[in-house]
This record gives structure tokens, C-alpha cells and sequence, in this order.
């Protein structure tokens, strides 16, 4: 027997008010459809046994998906409710198979209550078993039907409750495990009769009984892992739990905070022992970082690989890679392609983009490298730029071990200083620099004495 997975995606997202598609919408900074996948795969689906109903916003939807693997997807022009979702892709449904199907809008769902779920089904023989959990407050989830003796007998939605049905906590979490044959047999007998006017995928649970087959539940301890977000506020919900959870995760491995005020941290981001994440730090992508840090506060740092005993301070990073003991801020930007060597320290209000700085290299006050190859012990004096770019093309700087930049060096690539080379402050360079030479380009200063008392003053009267 073989398991494939439908997820469900094409939905408007009308309660969330955005023209993105709702699971588009981001937990900690990723799609909430990224965290579905993510749970498909590690209950062991592999991508060609996965189809993804797309339609409100597809092409957004089928972009990302690709970026993540290659799956199968189904397009649903209208959108007829979530029944009508799952006959868009009924090719998926192959006689034999064990069939899951889950909504693209309920992040938490982990593999082990897909695989727990499925071990419930296949051991019980069901025809279909849904996953279940008993919320205090039930909210807009469809209500589990039970008979007198106990016996799952439906679902029936919100919208179409009675007063004492709104009263059930036993909730349905949008995750189903069906035998493929018994949900291809229900599929055609889906009537839209129901507040919403939808083809309801929840019916299918009274149409199995009623052709003999068996219904039944599998109910999840953990209640937080089956919330979905169909508005703005379980959107906010869903990231404060993920933020907290993912917090707990990295105090089991020994790191810092000590506060939680606006700290994000992805799902993919590794951190260790004894690194301090202060407020105001966004970790993003995948992002290792390693041990006794300080991290921020207020620091974005995305897909970048951090060593041990860094200080970034108010520093913005984006695909780049530092090394050990660097430090760096308040107030710098990190673009991709930077590598920062051992021991580097960047000061305030300095921006590197695409340049690799080497070993204990200094640059400390409001300047810009950019396509740059600097080497060790090299010092940046207050306000260097390389110029980089002629409006057309982008040329490369070369910095040789120990030169000294002065205050205020323009550094006009192609260019290079050589080891040990000085450039004087002010100098524009327009040439490659020898190393251990002095480079400078500025004009005379000229001096006019008395020039208050015999100039100045004369002119203002
Ligand atoms: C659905 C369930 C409800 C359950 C809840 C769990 C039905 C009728 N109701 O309600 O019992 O408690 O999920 O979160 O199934 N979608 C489509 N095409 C459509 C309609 C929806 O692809 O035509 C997708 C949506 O993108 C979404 C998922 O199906 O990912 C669920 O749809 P949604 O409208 O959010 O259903 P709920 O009202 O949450
Ligand atoms: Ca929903």
C-alpha cells in the first residue's frame, strides 16, 4: 500500500482581507503552505505523491512551491468549497492507496500526528479518520457528530450548527487519512445543500457510513498544532505560539534571552550555547550562529552562517558569512556576498556589499566597500568609499595585508593598494597603489595670513 497527500490551497482568504493567497500568509516569515510541506515530507510522502489544489492567486502559489520541490498541482477555477477542492484533484486517488488530505492554512500539524493518525487508520481498518482535538473554545471549526454510543457519525460546520452543536468541543482539524477507493466512491455524492452553498469535504464522513464504511477519529493532545488562520488575529496567534515554541526549543540548548519583546526567530535557524539574542532580533532563512554571541538588539540577520563570540549590534545582514570574535555596528548593513574573516570589527554606519575582509581588518566609521577584496590587518580610516560602479559596469577593489585607507578615501575601481601601502586622507585614487608606498591626492594648502583683519572685515563694512 502506498500514501499520497492532497493539500488543499486554492482558497480567497476573504476573512484574512489580503490579495495574496491566504497561505501565502507567514508564520515567523514563511509561507504557512512552506510548514505544511515541510510536515507532508517528514511523515515520508515524497514531492511526486504530493498535489497542492491551487486557484485563488495559483501563480504565486505554484512559484513558491517550486522553489521548495517538485510537486504535482491541481487548479480549481471556482471555488466551491473544499469538497469541490479535493475532485480537482482526484487523479491522485489510486485504488489501494491511503490518502491524506489537510488544509494549506493550519501550519502546526506535525508529521507525528500525520503518522500517529495513520497508524490509527491502517490498525482500525478505516475508510477515512480524522483528526480531531477538544478545544475550550471552539470557534469557527466544524463540530464532531458523535451517536449515542460514541461513534464518529459526521461533521457539520459552524454555519450550519444548531445551538447545542455550536456547545461541542471536539473540533475537526481539516486532517484526514481516507482509503482512496471510499473517497473517490463519496466525492460525486457532495451536495451543496448547506449554509455556505459549498461542496463540503466534511460530508463524505456521512456518506461513508452510509455506505458501510468505517469512520474514526484521531484525537490530538496537543490542541495548539491543529489552529489554522483565516483571519489577521489567528494569523498574530499562530506567530506568538511559534515564536514561543521556537524560544523554548533553543533554551533546551542553552541559549539566552532575556526578553521576548520583538524577537523572531525562524523555524531553520541554529544557535549556540551561550549566545544572548536580544530584543529586537529577526533571525531569518537558514542562519547558523554559533557560540557566545550577542545578538542584537534590533538585528536582522538572514541566511547568513555566524561563528563564535560575535557582537552584531543594530546590524542588518543578508547572505553573508562571518567569521569568529567579529564585531560589528550600531547601524550597519551587511549585503550578500560579504565575508567577514576573524577578528574583523565594523563600526558604525558602514555598508558592505559583495567584498571578503580579511583577518583583524578595522573598519570603523561611515564607509561603503563594496566588490571588494580587503586582507588582514587592514584600517579603514572615518568615511572611505569604494567607488564600484560607473553607471554601467561593476569593478572590483583589491586591498592588499596592513594598508592603512586614510579619512575619506575614494577608492575608484578598478584599483589596487598593495600590502603595507598608506593612502593619505582625502585622496581620490585612481591608480593601483605599490605596496609600502604612500598615495596622495589632494591639493595644497594655501595660507593667507591676516586675512580676518585685512580681508574679511573689509568686505563686511
Ligand atoms: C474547514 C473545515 C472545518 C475544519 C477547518 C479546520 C470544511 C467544510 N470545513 O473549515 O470543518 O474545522 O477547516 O481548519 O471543510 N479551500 C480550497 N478550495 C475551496 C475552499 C477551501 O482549496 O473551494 C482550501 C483553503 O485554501 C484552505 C482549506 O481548503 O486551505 C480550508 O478552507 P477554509 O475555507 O479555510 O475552511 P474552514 O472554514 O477553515
Ligand atoms: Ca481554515
Amino acid at each position: 500500500m502506498s500514501y499520497s497527500a492532497i493539500i488543499l490551497a486554492a482558497g480567497d482568504g476573504k476573512r484574512m482581507k489580503t490579495s495574496k493567497p491566504k497561505v501565502m500568509c507567514e508564520v515567523l516569515g514563511d509561507p504557512m503552505i512552506g510548514w505544511v510541506i515541510d510536515s507532508v515530507r517528514g511523515a515520508g510522502i515524497s514531492d511526486e505523491d504530493i498535489g497542492v489544489v491551487v486557484g485563488n492567486g495559483a501563480e504565486t502559489v505554484r512559484e513558491y512551491l517550486a522553489k521548495l520541490g517538485s510537486f504535482r498541482t491541481f487548479m480549481q477555477t471556482e471555488r466551491k468549497g473544499t469538497g469541490h477542492a479535493v475532485m480537482q484533484a482526484s487523479e491522485m486517488l489510486k485504488d489501494g492507496d491511503n490518502v491524506l488530505v489537510m488544509c494549506g492554512d493550519a501550519p502546526f500539524v506535525d508529521s507525528d500526528v500525520l503518522m500517529s493518525a495513520l497508524n490509527e487508520h491502517t490498525h482500525r481498518r478505516n475508510d477515512v479518520t480524522v483528526v480531531t482535538a477538544d478545544l475550550p473554545d471552539p470557534g469557527s471549526y466544524g463540530r464532531i457528530q458523535r451517536d449515542a454510543n460514541g461513534a464518529f457519525v459526521g461533521i457539520v460546520e459552524k454555519k450550519d450548527c444548531t445551538l447545542v452543536q455550536l456547545g461541542i468541543t471536539e473540533i475537526n482539524s481539516g486532517v484526514y487519512w481516507f482509503s482512496a477507493e471510499a473517497l473517490k466512491a463519496a466525492l460525486p455524492k457532495l451536495a451543496a445543500e448547506n449554509a455556505a452553498g459549498e461542496y463540503y469535504l466534511t460530508d463524505t464522513i456521512g456518506i461513508i457510513r452510509e455506505a458501510g464504511g468505517k469512520t474514526g477519529t484521531f484525537t490530538a493532545e496537543d490542541t495548539d498544532i491543529v489552529l489554522g488562520a483565516n483571519d489577521r488575529s489567528d494569523l498574530l496567534q499562530l506567530n506568538i505560539i511559534a515564536k514561543m515554541r521556537i524560544m523554548a526549543e533553543h533554551m533546551n540548548e542553552g541559549v539566552e534571552f532575556v526578553s521576548t519583546d520583538g524577537i523572531i526567530i525562524g523555524r531553520n535557524i541554529k544557535i549556540g550555547r551561550d549566545t544572548l539574542i536580544l530584543p529586537g532580533t529577526i533571525l531569518r532563512g537558514n542562519t547558523v550562529i554559533g557560540e557566545n554571541c550577542i545578538i542584537g538588539p534590533n538585528s536582522l540577520i538572514e541566511n547568513c552562517t555566524i561563528g563564535s563570540g560575535v557582537t552584531l549590534n543594530s546590524v542588518q545582514a543578508y547572505d553573508s558569512r562571518i567569521g569568529d570574535r567579529v564585531k560589528a555596528g550600531p547601524f550597519v548593513q551587511l549585503r550578500p556576498g560579504t565575508v567577514l574573516h576573524d577578528g574583523v570589527k565594523i563600526g558604525d554606519f558602514v555598508e558592505i556589499k559583495n567584498s571578503e575582509i580579511g583577518v583583524n581588518t578595522a573598519v570603523a566609521h561611515l564607509t561603503y566597500l563594496g566588490d571588494s577584496d580587503v586582507g588582514k590587518g587592514v584600517n579603514f580610516g572615518c568615511g572611505c568609499v569604494t567607488a564600484n560602479y560607473d553607471g554601467i559596469n561593476k569593478f572590483r577593489t583589491k586591498i592588499g595585508d596592513n594598508a592603512f585607507i586614510g579619512c575619506n578615501t575614494n577608492l575608484i575601481a578598478p584599483v589596487e593598494v598593495g600590502e603595507n601601502a598608506t593612502t593619505a586622507a582625502g585622496s581620490t585614487i585612481t591608480k593601483n597603489v605599490p605596496p609600502n608606498s604612500l598615495a596622495i591626492e589632494r591639493g595644497e594648502t594655501a595660507i593667507k595670513e591676516n586675512w580676518e583683519k585685512n580681508f574679511k572685515r573689509k568686505k563686511k563694512a
